[in-house]
């Protein structure tokens, strides 16, 4: 074994755990309001994509899950309505055929929110937080505030997929002086612990620790922007199978790919509808809604490669003074508004190379926050994976059909995201929140 993943955590007894839980539960029951308080009913249970569930499902979903795990589970409680299960397990239905089922209406899926949050604080006040494995440091219920929260960013892309005017809004990131950055920062070879087994609240998918070593390799300091993106497309990048993998130039052809989505041309100039505003293509910001295939294919045409999982890990959490891997680039510290874009606190990400308090300590920006960053590598469980504490969590992902993305965007809450957090999506897909960085390996010869 290399070094721990990182130092344990500070021992802070159950009150200040149990505080801690609570607040997580309110943030995103607040964020939940938040996106679902801001549209009337025949919005909340339209199907504004094919992609997602009506927002009403979603809402009910929540509710169900932290019904499932913490009263039924955790609290050994009878369930409350077990004919509506069905409804919102997400492997019965997809998500395409969500809309025809009989949900809740919108009153009765709040009400029901509601009442199982007001019996799990109830749960929360009388639990010991250890003693099982699902308590212990306050698992279970960081689970389900993780949950609610990749719930939250979920609806947030069924916004931004919505027609019509906007109906969420937030301050853009502040303006920063970036100055003149490297383009690229240099990952010297060597192993590196990836993965954890002391991040109390980390998913099966993270763990266990495990080191790895690397061949030296040079990654983008900041993610790919708008203007380099536009590069690709000037010089025909979308017209070129040269560029593309077989799958991906067969992807593009059938779905006409020719700019990310949401893009449009119009007098010349590429333009951008973000949550219902329709404004010309920023050059700074970090290019989002791409898919893995378009990723790669840029990555190819600038002479370069997506970096693999593995480098993007070592990249962002390795620290070469002690060898030791940080829970985040910046250090063990939690997140703040000044090291990373999270939380929905801005719709939008910050430009290109923000962010220098967050830096790692090779010199790579926004690794975490901004935008979610489509890796090379399939999703495939760690060496010695177990799944927990339930197979539909990971397990039933892992294979070579998903790409994993590492880093959370800017829709993504503090408290689903560290160095460690994996996810996971089709190549083809890029409604969610997508940029990419790309990486070139290091000829040591
Ligand atoms: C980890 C984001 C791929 O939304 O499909 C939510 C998270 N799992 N409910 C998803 C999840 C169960 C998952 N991702
Ligand atoms: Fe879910």
């Amino acid at each position: 074994m290399l070094n721990a993943d990182r130092l344990p955590p500070e021992r802070t007894g159950p009150e200040p755990l149990r505080e801690r839980i609570a607040a997580e539960l309110l943030a995103a029951r607040a964020r939940t309001a938040a996106l679902t308080d801001c549209v009337d009913e025949r919005e909340l249970t339209a199907q504004h994509s094919p992609l997602m569930s009506p927002l009403v499902w979603d809402l009910a979903h929540i509710g169900n899950q932290e019904e499932l795990w913490l009263l039924r589970n955790v609290g050994g409680r009878d369930p409350m309505h077990p004919e509506i299960d069905p409804l919102y397990d997400a492997f019965e239905h997809p998500r395409a055929a969500r809309p025809t089922l009989p949900l809740l209406p919108p009153a009765e899926a709040r009400a029901y929110a509601h009442e199982v949050r007001g019996r799990v604080l109830d749960l929360l006040a009388a639990s010991p937080l250890e003693g099982v494995p699902l308590l212990d440091e306050g698992f279970a219920f960081g689970m389900i505030a993780q949950h609610e929260q990749q719930h939250d960013e979920t609806m947030l892309i069924t916004h931004q997929l919505r027609p019509g005017p906007a109906a969420l809004s937030a301050p853009p990131p502040p303006a920063a002086d970036l100055g003149r950055l490297p383009a690229e920062v240099l990952v010297p070879g060597g192993p590196f612990t990836m993965g954890t087994d002391t991040e109390p609240w980390s998913l099966d998918n993270e763990r266990p620790a495990h080191e790895v070593s690397l061949p030296a390799f040079r990654l983008d300091t900041a993610p790919v922007s708008n203007a380099a993106y536009q590069e690709f497309i000037a010089d025909g990048g979308y017209d070129n199978p040269h560029w593309w993998t077989p799958e991906g130039w067969e992807h593009r052809r059938r779905a006409s790919l020719q700019a990310p989505l949401f893009w449009q041309r119009e007098g010349g100039r590429w333009l951008r509808r973000r949550f219902g505003v329709t404004e010309p293509v920023p050059g700074d910001e970090p290019v989002l809604h791409v898919c893995w295939y378009e990723a790669d294919a840029y990555a190819r045409w600038a002479g370069r490669r997506l970096p693999t999982e593995a480098e993007w890990e070592k990249a962002a959490r390795h620290d070469p003074a002690t060898g030791r891997s940080r829970r985040y680039p910046w250090g063990d510290a939690e997140p703040t508004a000044d090291r990373a874009n999270l939380g929905q606190r801005h719709l939008q990400p910050a430009p290109a190379g923000s962010y220098p308090a967050g830096e790692s300590p090779y010199g790579a920006r926004q690794l975490i926050g901004d935008v979610w960053e489509w890796t090379a590598s399939d999703f495939l469980p760690y060496p010695g994976f177990r799944a927990w504490p339930y197979k539909e969590y990971s397990d039933v992902f892992f294979g070579p059909e998903y790409k994993v993305l590492r880093g959370g965007s800017f829709a993504v809450a503090p408290v689903a995201c560290r160095g460690t957090f994996r996810n996971w999506d089709y190549p083809i897909r890029r409604q969610i929140f997508s940029g990419f960085r790309t990486a070139v390996s290091v000829d040591e010869t």
